[in-house]
């Protein structure tokens, strides 16, 4: 069984990825609304969120762990990955997809933008031309799921970017609002982590001979035992 995880529904963008290239694996995906947004938590509070998920994750026989959270990926993969045996796959802004020298615009949590991973990839790709944007309280209306919320908050926050010809969605909920960020923003380029995050994942799985054969079983589990969010979970899933 492969392991998913994101704070939200947020990272069944990632499991989508993961389906269509393994559709014959079982999956576990646990959604960690209970303590949703990890984008505006210390580092130190990630880490201990992010620790209790995969050792749980661990606990229900997951082979390989997937962290569908792009802030619990720059936060706490060192962490986890010094911690446990097993490979522990992390997403990152899809910053190194951007090869050219228009516009660009970042948009993920605060947590995100201020690490030190990412500021690190930043450093390595930077066009000279991007503008790193935080964007706290996003993450919350999407899983909300309140679309005038939505639009205000885009209209709101992309005023001065709707110029842009690159936008890098760097956070795993952000590909759920992609039509509604096209409206601010209409002739730009999107990049984000999930199918790159969902290749590597299987280049490990074969790499360690962990391939399965089964029968595409997915299993969601939330933190906050909201019957909404798996409902909401399975929506998406099926779009
Ligand atoms: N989906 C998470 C990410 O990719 C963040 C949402 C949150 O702030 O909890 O960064």
């Amino acid at each position: 069984m492969i392991g998913v995880f994101d704070s939200g529904i947020g990272g069944v963008t990632v499991l989508k990825e993961l389906l269509k290239i393994m559709p014959n694996e079982n999956y576990l995906y646990y959604s960690d609304s209970k303590n949703n947004p990890y984008g505006d938590k210390s580092n130190e509070e990630i880490i201990n969120l992010s620790d209790n998920v995969v050792e749980y994750l661990i606990n229900q026989g997951c082979k390989i762990i997937v962290i569908a959270c792009n802030t619990a990926s720059a936060i706490s993969k060192e962490y986890l990955r010094n911690k446990y045996s097993i490979p522990i796959i992390a997403i990152e802004p899809a910053y190194k997809l951007v090869v050219n020298n228009e516009k660009t615009l970042v948009m993920a949590t605060k947590a995100t933008i201020n690490s030190e991973k990412f500021h690190k990839l930043f450093d390595t790709y930077d066009n000279h031309n991007t503008v790193l944007l935080p964007c706290p309280g996003l993450a919350d209306l999407i899983e909300e799921g309140n679309e005038n919320k939505i639009n205000d908050y885009l209209e709101n926050k992309l005023k001065d970017y709707k110029d842009v010809k690159n936008v890098v969605l760097g956070c795993t909920h952000y590909p759920l609002i992609k039509d509604e960020i096209k409206k601010v923003i209409n002739n730009a380029n999107f990049y984000d982590g999930s199918l790159g995050v969902a290749k590597h994942t299987k280049e490990i799985l074969e790499k360690n001979n962990l391939i399965e054969n089964r029968e595409g079983k997915i299993l969601f589990i939330d933190s906050s035992n909201n019957k909404n969010k798996e409902e909401l979970f399975y929506k998406i899933l099926r779009n």
